[in-house]
């Protein structure tokens, strides 16, 4: 199976099973490791902001305009910020490593 690694907040690192067509953020989100996702993907809340490993950040599909708008939004952004509900889970993701944000 496909893994998912997340770093929480506390920088401990967590290989997540994953679903093939579910979004990180329900992925990351289930395993109650502090990441929200209010809006349940609508790209409205920018709750599920991860930071993406810099060797995954150009082998995921960019983000489109609507994502960059929410990112844009935050205060505090990283070069390889994303959010989580945007990308969709392929198994071809195998390893990706993302961090979970600070609240804001
Ligand atoms: S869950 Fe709200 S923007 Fe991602």
């Amino acid at each position: 199976m496909a893994v998912l690694n997340v770093i929480d907040r506390s920088g401990e690192r967590h290989a997540l099973e994953t679903v093939e067509g579910w979004r990180v953020m329900e992925l990351v989100r289930d395993q109650r490791l502090g990441l929200e996702g209010v809006c349940g993907g609508a790209c409205a809340c920018a709750s599920c902001h991860v930071v993406v490993a810099d060797e995954w950040a150009s082998r995921l599909p960019p983000p489109r305009d609507e994502e960059l708008t929410k990112l844009d939004e935050l205060p505090v952004l990283e070069i390889h910020s994303r959010l989580s509900c945007q990308i969709i889970w392929r198994d071809e993701f195998d390893g990706l490593t993302v961090t979970l944000a600070e609240e804001t």
